[in-house]
Parts: C-alpha cells; sequence; structure tokens
C-alpha cells in the first residue's frame, strides 16, 4: 500500500486496524469503560463552529506559536504514549525525528519503548519526559534524576492515572506488559503476520526505561499515593518547567497555578480513564477562565483533524497534543505514513485558517458551543 492511500486521520486507523494484531490495535484505540466518554468528547468537539470570513487577504499563513520561550513549527505536537513501539518497530524514534524536524515537543513516556536518553537525543531536545508517580515514589524520582542528567528541561507529571482505567477491549486480548503470549495471541499474531515478522525481527519491544538497576515499574502497579506534597517535592527537586497532565477540575487547576506549575494539560488521556468524566474541551474553556490567558494551557484528547486544532486552540488551548493517530499513521505506512498524516493534519488547519480569516495564530475569542 501506498501512504497515498492516507486522506485523514480515519484512514489511517482504518489501515492500522487491518494491520494491527487485534490485541495491539485495541490497546491503542480503546477507550475506558463503554466508551461513552470518547464519545461525548467527540459531540462536544463537532458542536463547536469556527466562523467563516471573508474578504481578508489569508494568502500567506503562519502554523507556528510561542511554546516556552521557543517557536514550534506547528500548534501541536506529540502526546506521550507507553509503548509506541507496538504500532511499528522504531515508531518512537520517528516521532523524535518528527519532533525535531518542527521543533515540537515529543511527550516521552515514562513506559517509553525506547530509552529516554536515546529519544531526546535524536529529537535534538525537543522533548518533554513525562512521570507517572508509581508505588512508594521511589523509583519516580529516581526517574526525574535521570531524565535531568539526559538533558530533559521540562517534566510532565501525569496525574489522572491513580489506578489504571479498566479498558475493557484491551482486557478481553490479554493484553500484558511485559508481552505473554498465549495460543490466543499466536492466533492474532499469526493472522497479522506482515506485523509478527517485522517485530519478530526487531526483537519484542520492551519498558526501555526499566532494564536498570534499581528502576522497576508495574504498568498496572497502583499509582494511587501520590499527593500535593509530591507535587510540592517535584516541584523543589525540578528547576525546569513543570507541567501538570490530566487535570479536568476548575478548583485543581487554580490550585495548580497556585503551587507554582508552569502549564496545566487539560486532558481525559484520551477518554482511557474515568468513563463518566467531563468533556476535556468543554473543561478546557472553564478552566482558561480561571487560570487567566497567560497561563499556558495545553490540550489533548479526541483530536483528529487540523480543524480540531483549530476549535482546541479557539477554546483557550495555547498548544495541542495528539495521541492516538501518529500511532496509527506509523502502523499504517511507517515513518512516511506518520509525514503524510502530519502534512493533511497541517493542510487541514491551513486551509480551516484562511476559511476563518486568519494568517496567525494566537489568543482568540472564544466560541460557545452551537
Ligand atoms: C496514552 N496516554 C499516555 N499518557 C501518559 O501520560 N503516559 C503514557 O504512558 C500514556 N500512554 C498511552 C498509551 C496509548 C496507547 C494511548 C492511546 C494513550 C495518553 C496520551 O498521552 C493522551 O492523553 C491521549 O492519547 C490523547 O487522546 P487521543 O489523541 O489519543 O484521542
Amino acid at each position: 500500500m501506498s501512504v497515498d492511500a492516507i486522506h485523514s486521520a480515519e484512514d489511517a486507523r482504518l489501515i492500522a486496524k487491518r494491520r494491527l494484531p487485534w490485541m495491539v490495535f485495541d490497546y491503542i484505540d480503546g477507550s475506558a469503560g463503554r466508551e461513552t466518554g470518547a464519545v461525548r468528547n467527540r459531540a462536544a468537539l463537532d458542536s463547536i463552529t469556527l466562523q467563516p470570513r471573508i474578504l481578508r487577504d489569508v494568502s500567506s499563513r503562519n502554523l507556528s506559536v510561542p511554546l516556552f520561550g521557543t517557536h514550534a513549527a506547528r500548534p501541536f505536537g506529540i502526546a506521550p504514549m507507553g509503548m509506541c513501539n507496538l504500532s511499528a518497530p522504531g515508531a518512537d524514534l520517528m516521532l523524535a525525528r518528527l519532533a525535531a524536524q518542527y521543533k515540537v515537543p515529543h511527550g516521552v513516556s515514562t513506559v517509553s519503548s525506547t530509552p529516554l536518553e536515546q529519544i531526546i537525543e535524536v529529537a535534538n531536545g525537543h522533548a518533554w519526559f513525562q512521570l507517572y508517580f508509581s508505588g512508594d515514589g521511589d523509583g519516580t524520582f529516581k526517574l526525574v534524576e535521570r531524565a535531568k542528567a539526559a538533558g530533559y528541561t521540562t517534566l510532565v507529571l501525569t496525574v489522572d492515572v491513580p489506578e489504571v482505567g479498566r479498558r475493557p477491549r484491551e482486557l478481553r486480548h490479554g493484553f500484558k506488559m511485559p508481552f505473554s503470549i498465549g495460543p490466543r495471541q499466536f492466533f492474532d499474531f499469526a493472522l497479522h503476520p506482515r506485523w509478527s515478522l517485522t517485530q519478530l525481527a526487531a526483537g519484542k519491544p520492551r519498558m526501555a526505561n526499566f532494564e536498570m538497576d534499581g528502576y522497576n515499574f508495574d504498568r498496572i502497579e497502583s499509582r494511587a499515593k501520590a499527593t500535593w506534597g509530591t507535587l510540592a517535592r517535584l516541584r523543589d527537586m525540578w528547576p525546569g518547567k513543570l507541567v501538570v497532565k490530566g487535570v479536568l477540575d476548575v478548583e485543581d487547576a487554580s490550585e495548580l497555578k497556585k503551587a507554582g506549575v508552569d502549564g496545566i494539560q487539560v486532558s481525559s488521556h484520551g477518554a482511557r480513564q474515568l468513563e463518566s468524566a467531563p468533556t476535556p474541551i468543554e473543561m478546557l474553556v472553564k478552566i482558561r477562565a480561571e487560570v487567566g490567558s497567560d497561563f499556558p494551557l495545553f490540550f489533548d484528547s479526541g483530536i483528529r483533524s487540523g480543524e480540531d486544532v483549530l476549535r482546541a486552540l479557539h477554546q483557550g488551548a495555547d498548544f495541542v497534543f495528539l495521541g492516538r493517530i501518529l500511532q496509527f499513521a506509523i502502523a499504517a505506512g511507517g515513518e512516511p505514513g506518520l509525514h503524510r498524516l502530519w502534512t493533511i493534519l497541517s493542510d487541514e488547519m491551513s486551509i480551516a485558517m484562511a476559511q476563518t480569516g486568519q494568517t496567525m495564530l494566537g489568543k482568540k475569542p472564544v466560541h460557545s458551543f452551537g
């Protein structure tokens, strides 16, 4: 297949669905519970209208935005995702090269499938380290020191996983890290030989940050012991930018600002955690009103097009992160597939900017829900 068959994020998803073993596709695509959270967020995004404007010279348009003292060439970056190399061998480094090229942040997961040191090097510094607090926190703080030593200057603390959400689609296939391959998985892999053979040649994907002494991580271990005290300790030990990801409450946002964090990422973890959480795109408007227009506010969850990015920016986000769709683009077409989707998203945004009379991105009046 040529990547020319990809014309939208949904095209990439459908091709990925054919290519990936069910277990891997459903791990990436699945959401919590009955998946109504994802549906509600999609409906809320779809209800946001962008106002067409006419007869303003929009022939030259700029998609770059300021971000923590630098300029990102796009208003969207790469959300941290664990075990990306499941979508294809080398996926983490494809994302890192993309981040370097567009000077956008690559969120590097605590459970990345490539060591955090290698990713920031390939990303040419455009990488933010995402931290999960885990167990009693010992390994967590060691990981922070390691990220600092590797040259990371932005730390993203993910706070919406006190316990890993139940995602029935992934549970049904027996998804586990590290992998265990029983008869069911064997059958699944046998039916997807292209994926299985490339993975076999590359070696099993691994939780690469945990192969050194003293760094243990159990994907499903409770992360419930984290408190505001944990955040204060992190703030004390981390000299760089500190972002808290997975915030959906106005009061929490206000407390985080008081606690001295440098940015907040409004997110429902792509609807993978609390099924009945309020929709992140609606909370974004409320949180923006609370923290004021100058406080760095980021958004992810459910972004599927360049127009979605513009919608989120209009609702008050300074920068937006993309999750699943990037992995689907890689599964569908490798690195060319990823670049193809990235170009599509950029074109969709640029065209929508022209249609709405904008040549630059910046603070916009908030549009209401239709
Ligand atoms: C994630 N996400 C995530 N977040 C995080 O902070 N650390 C992590 O390790 C992971 N791992 C992860 C794996 C997979 C397969 C997915 C799909 C997501 C959540 C991610 O950062 C982001 O919040 C959502 O993916 C955004 O929603 P969309 O764009 O996928 O709809």
